[in-house]
């Protein structure tokens, strides 16, 4: 038991659910949050001891807001912040509505942006915030632009975050997935066709001959969250199998 206590948003599923599981297993106390009621309760059952589930939309100000406020009561300061939740829906570029533009982007930066701006209060000195960004920053596949632009936004603050917040030792770094096996492909509206394609064409060409899992992540994650890294600052660590190299 390391005492210490991490909020990870969206970790009711896929990476943010198996960071959850593996923090909680290594000895430390685990708030996840998720907009869907059903999910929530399904993790929190399945997570057990040390864990705690709030509803929360991240796309909401003023769920944030009450986020905090409840974190706040029930646990004090927190040693660390996962911004995981995100969305992403598969659509071509001429194809994006301002619906979808203004729902990725309203997730993925907007909430994610806010998130770590409202926690500023209760992360301890020291604590460490890691963003969930993407490989789709610096490789391109149709598809993705707005899904794209979102993860590229929320991984250029990274690194003005690292400046302002210093003085209060909040330190912030990055994880960039590729392609990991998750319910993010169903909900992308891709055909299971399409999802089978994408996930044998990662698995064929990857070195490590198979898709990266959510599993593969959360050590990573915990790393970064842990003392261990405590000297660094706008890293990103990208966790792709080698896929992209
Ligand atoms: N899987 C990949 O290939 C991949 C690669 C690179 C980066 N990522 C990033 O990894 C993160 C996690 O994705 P995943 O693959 O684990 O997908 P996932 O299984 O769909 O998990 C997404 C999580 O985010 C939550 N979430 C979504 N919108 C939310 C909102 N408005 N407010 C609160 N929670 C919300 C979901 O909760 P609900 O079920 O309640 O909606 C769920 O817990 C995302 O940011 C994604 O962009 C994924």
């Amino acid at each position: 038991m390391n005492d210490k206590t991490i909020v990870i948003t969206g970790g009711t599923t896929g990476i943010g659910f198996a960071c959850a599981k593996y923090l909680i297993k290594v000895g430390y106390n685990v708030i996840i949050t998720g907009r869907t009621k059903e999910n929530l309760d399904n993790a929190v059952s399945k997570l057990g001891k040390n864990v705690f589930g709030i509803l929360s939309d991240s796309s909401s100000l003023s769920d944030i807001e009450k986020l905090v406020l409840k974190v706040k009561n029930e646990f004090g300061n927190i040693d660390g912040l996962f911004v995981n939740a995100g969305i992403f829906k598969a659509m071509n570029f001429e194809g994006t509505s301002e619906d979808l533009f203004d729902e990725t982007m309203n997730i993925n930066f907007k909430g994610a942006f806010f998130t770590v701006q409202k926690f500023i209060p209760i992360l301890k000195n020291p604590s460490s915030v890691v963003l969930n960004t993407s490989i789709v920053v610096f490789k391109a596949f149709a598809d993705t632009s707005v899904y794209t632009a979102s993860k590229a936004a929320l991984e250029s603050i990274a690194k003005v975050l690292n400046i302002e917040l210093s003085d209060r030792g909040i330190r912030v770094n990055v994880v960039s997935p590729g392609v990991t096996q998750s319910p993010i492909q169903k909900k992308s509206g891709m055909t299971d066709e399409a999802i089978n394609n994408l996930l044998e064409h990662f698995a064929s060409t990857s070195p490590i001959g198979r898709i990266v899992q959510p599993s593969d992540i959360a050590p990573i994650v915990e790393f970064l969250l842990s003392d261990k890294s405590q000297v660094l600052r706008n890293e990103k660590i990208i966790i792709d199998g080698g896929t992209t190299m």
